[in-house]
């Protein structure tokens, strides 16, 4: 049994290339960016792992012999699972690795906004050494945390977030009430943007999600909240953020994710003094590394032996 790495950005791929050699499989390493790369790479693979590479019906119909795909990751985006399913392909995913790790960065992410840690951070360094010099605070405990999404993340996100935030409120219209714990107030979205002081992202990245958060959402949003955004970049309109931020209805914004990552040289995201960026590293802990490259190799060789993969996102039919 033959498999693809198709790419990745870990220093090397020795824990995947040594899980698969330990269960008797071969694993080929490539840097894959696009459709055409994967063609020409996956030759004789069964299975795929994947981080970023496109995998969709140009893959599948090329290359017949390929019967999963496991992404390294929560989200399968870059995977087209329609075509998957047309074409009787496994998807398969690592969903449960990162959670805490994802929560905390957003926590973070909440905190350093309602506190203007980064604006003081750059007073400081430039000479300016007075605890008002980034404008006026408010007490945590007086604002209300919103949760877009109450998956995994963001359910995790309201357990860890509920000592700091007065209210939590959420709203996810695909749970059940049960899914939603005690103390998160369940809301609908133009509730859930009107009265959120922190809007945090926690859905996938879906034709319904994509560019959610447009001029018209954020013209909702309450003057002077936050948005802090680990999900996925392409839920937020960027344009319409930058006008937010310039408008001062924003006071400012928190972004893990991009859609487009990394961002063009130039790009005004990066020059925007109330927005604060982290390259899609929400997920990383040394420990949550290991957990999320384990799951996802496992994935392949589980369905190599037992017919199908631990974390299934489209059941395959071969
Ligand atoms: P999940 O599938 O457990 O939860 C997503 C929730 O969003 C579900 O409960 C779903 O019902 C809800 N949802 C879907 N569409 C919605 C809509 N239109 N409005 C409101 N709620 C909606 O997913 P999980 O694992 O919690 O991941 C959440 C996000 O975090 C995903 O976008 C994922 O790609 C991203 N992620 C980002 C990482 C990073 O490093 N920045 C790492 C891991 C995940």
């Amino acid at each position: 049994m033959r498999f693809l790495f198709t790419d990745h950005d870990f220093p090397d791929a020795d824990l995947e290339r040594a899980l698969c050699r330990e269960a008797g499989m071969e694993l080929e390493i490539a840097q894959c960016r696009t459709e055409d790369e994967v063609i020409a790479a996956a030759a004789g693979c069964q299975g795929l792992l994947t981080q970023y590479a496109p995998i969709n019906r140009k893959v599948f119909a090329a290359r017949p012999e390929v019967r999963i795909v496991s992404r390294m990751g929560a989200g399968f985006d870059t995977v087209d699972t329609d075509d998957a399913r047309a074409f009787g392909v496994w998807v398969a995913n690592s969903p449960d690795y990162g959670l805490g790790e994802v929560a905390s960065h957003a926590l973070g992410m909440a905190l350093a906004l309602v506190r203007h840690l980064p604006w003081y951070d750059r007073d400081v360094r430039a000479g300016r050494w007075h605890y008002t010099s980034a404008g006026t605070l408010r007490r945590p405990r007086g604002l209300a945390l919103g949760i877009l999404g109450l998956g995994r993340i963001g359910k995790r996100m309201a357990e860890v977030s509920r000592p700091v935030f007065g209210r939590i409120v959420a709203c996810d219209p695909y749970i059940p009430d049960s899914g939603f714990p005690s103390y998160v107030e369940r809301v609908d979205r133009e509730r859930l943007l009107r009265e959120s002081d922190v809007l945090s992202l926690h859905v996938p990245l879906t034709e319904e999600t994509r560019g959610l958060v447009d001029a018209a959402a954020l013209a909702t949003m309450k003057p002077g909240s936050w948005l802090v955004n680990t999900a996925r970049g392409a839920v937020v309109v960027l344009d319409h953020l930058l006008a937010a931020l310039d408008a001062g209805r924003l006071d400012g914004a928190a972004l893990d994710v991009l859609p487009h990552e990394p961002p063009e040289a130039g790009h005004g995201i990066l020059r925007h003094p109330r927005v604060m960026l982290s390259p899609h590293a929400a997920f990383y802990s040394r420990e949550g590394e290991m957990e999320l490259r384990t799951k996802a190799a496992r994935n392949l060789i589980d369905w190599a032996r037992n017919g199908r993969p631990n974390y299934v996102v489209v059941e395959g039919s071969r």
